[in-house]
This record gives C-alpha cells, sequence and structure tokens, in this order.
C-alpha cells in the first residue's frame, strides 16, 4: 500500500507491505538507523520514537499508521546544530557505554520531562523503566535526564 510518513520535519512518501512496523520503515526503507531493534516484541525500549511529542515503541506500531509528526534520534539536532539539552546531557553524564539503547533512551527522556514526570530521581527511575540498558547505566541515565530537565525549562 502507499503511505506517507512525517519524519523529522520531511514527508516521504512510501509503497510498503501493510504489515511492515514503523521500526522497520524508518531503519529499512529510510536508511534513519538511529532508532534501534532490540527485542522487536516491545519490551525494551531501544525502538522508542516520539510522534507528535508523545513516546511510541516503533516495533509496535504498523507504519501505517503513523500518521502524525514522527521525531528519531537523527531529528533532535542537525548537522552543524547545537545537540538538544538531553542529548549534551547524556554526554556530560556518561550515560551510556555501548549506545545501543541510547536513542531510545534519550528520545524517551525528553518525552519523560514534557510529561511533567522527572522531578526526582525515583520519578525518572519509574517513567523510564520501560527503557532497559543492558549496560546497566542507569545512575547516571538518571543524573542526565534531571540535568537536562533545568536546561531544557531554561531554553523554553
Ligand atoms: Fe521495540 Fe524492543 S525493539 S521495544
Ligand atoms: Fe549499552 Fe545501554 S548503553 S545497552
Amino acid at each position: 500500500m502507499d503511505i506517507s510518513l512525517n519524519v523529522n520535519g520531511h514527508r516521504h512518501a512510501l509503497s510498503l507491505d501493510p504489515r511492515v512496523v514503523l521500526l522497520d520503515a524508518l531503519r529499512e526503507n529510510l536508511g534513519l538507523t538511529g532508532t534501534k531493534k532490540g527485542c522487536d516484541q516491545g519490551q525494551c525500549g531501544a525502538c522508542t520514537v516520539l510522534i507528535d511529542g508523545q513516546r511510541v515503541l516503533s516495533c509496535f506500531v504498523l507504519a501505517a499508521l503513523a500518521t502524525g509528526e514522527i521525531t528519531t534520534i537523527e531529528g533532535l539536532a542537525g548537522e552543524g546544530e547545537p545537540l538538544h539539552p538531553m542529548q549534551q546531557a547524556f554526554i556530560e553524564h556518561d550515560a551510556f557505554q555501548c549506545g545501543y539503547c541510547t536513542p531510545g533512551q534519550i528520545l524517551s527522556a525528553i518525552a519523560c520531562v514534557h510529561e511533567g514526570h522527572a522531578t526526582d530521581e525515583d520519578e525518572v527511575r519509574e517513567y523510564m523503566s520501560g527503557n532497559l540498558c543492558r549496560c546497566a547505566a542507569y545512575p547516571n541515565i538518571v543524573k542526565a535526564v534531571l540535568a537536562a530537565k533545568s536546561d531544557m525549562a531554561a531554553n523554553a
């Protein structure tokens, strides 16, 4: 079927099998490999993207039904532009090791802050619990989210 995806501010016309999920359309059809495939069954959060600002698991969404504005990790900061405060905070707080979970962590964390679910360490842990990190970088991820929250508020 013919579909149209709005990704990072650009509209893409694609012809896909209706069973294709958004994660595969992003990676295989659009070459946006920043979105990672971990479990492919809704359990790890590695595939998290934003649709109209809400975090979604792209392995669980049919591409044909993804009608909103999709943001992937590639869309947070353009070539030569400053990083998003959450990206910067992950670097400054050493919030990753292998980096495989990081794109999903960052997008989920941005939504977590916008949802108002980043008031303290416990709340960040709770509302980021859908994003698993095999390297167990959790303490520094929590620090990064809380630090970025202040920067995001200052830049709002
Ligand atoms: Fe989607 Fe794991 S790849 S939740
Ligand atoms: Fe390796 Fe999270 S940094 S899985």
